[in-house]
């Protein structure tokens, strides 16, 4: 699939799904926790999020910000953007500014931005690793990135070999690209972009039986410091160097 269509089959996606407010999926959860853990504060701060979609998380990340204005949505689809722009303006967020970009390609100079966040996106893009290494660059010199994506290192990646051995093609909701992502192997690219970790967990250890909804284990889940790497919600947050 070409980016045109990409894109064509995103608008029609985010079109089907219409307005959306919520920031309550479990990897907005997490970054709300670690924020809350680590006590860092939005405040000041230059935030881009990228793949926003219909804009519910960055209409948050604006409700905790003195100005809207810090904020930066931007998707890849620009239906998304509108609806995005739409709940905003809603909420009386009307300083965010919305932007179609392709976070392949972002069209931000180097060193832009305190936080960089993506949710849920690079696993739909042709070239997760040059996504990274984007963010990585729009990041000023001790910026942090937040970055989410499922990880197929896990339940549903035995889900996702198996349908593959059965010969069907493995479907996220109707999005058109879904690479089956790692949180190793992602952890090896935001190394490879110069980022330091700063923080890596994760949520959702499922278990899988055929013709049953996916269900949370505690027993997957357990012990903690092992189950983070196979954990389906991972949450890497990592920082520029401060001579970057
Ligand atoms: C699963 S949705 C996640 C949306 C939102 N971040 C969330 O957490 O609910 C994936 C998003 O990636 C966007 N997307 C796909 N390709 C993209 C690209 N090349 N650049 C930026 N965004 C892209 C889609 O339009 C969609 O909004």
């Amino acid at each position: 699939m070409n980016t045109v269509e990409s894109q064509v089959a995103y608008d029609r996606w985010h079109r089907a799904q219409g307005i959306e407010t919520t920031s309550d999926n479990p990897w907005h959860r997490q970054i709300k926790s670690y924020l809350r853990d680590a006590n860092l504060s939005i405040s000041g701060k230059k935030v881009f999020e990228i793949g926003c979609g219909r804009g519910g998380f960055s209409c948050w990340l604006a409700s905790q910000t003195p100005s809207a204005a810090q904020v930066v949505a931007a998707d890849f689809s620009l239906a998304a953007v509108e609806l995005g722009k739409e709940v905003g303006q809603q909420l009386g967020l009307q300083g965010i500014q919305w932007e179609q970009q392709d976070i392949q390609q972002i069209r931000h100079p180097d060193r832009s931005f305190d936080w960089v966040i993506s949710c849920e996106t690079i696993e739909h893009v042709p070239q997760p690793r040059k996504a990274i290494f984007e963010l990585a660059r729009i990041l000023k010199p001790g910026g942090l990135l937040m970055l989410t994506h499922p990880n197929y290192f896990s339940t549903f990646g035995i889900y996702r070999v198996s349908l593959f051995l059965r010969g069907r093609k493995f479907e996220e909701e109707g999005q058109p690209i879904n690479q089956p992502l790692r949180s190793l192997q992602v952890q090896g690219w935001l190394r490879e972009a110069g980022l330091k970790r700063r923080h890596f967990g994760s949520r959702g250890h499922y278990s899988i039986w055929p013709g049953r909804a996916p269900c949370e284990s505690k027993v997957l889940a357990s012990p903690r410091w092992l189950a983070k790497w196979w954990g389906f919600h991972p949450l890497h947050v990592a920082q520029k160097s401060v001579d970057a």
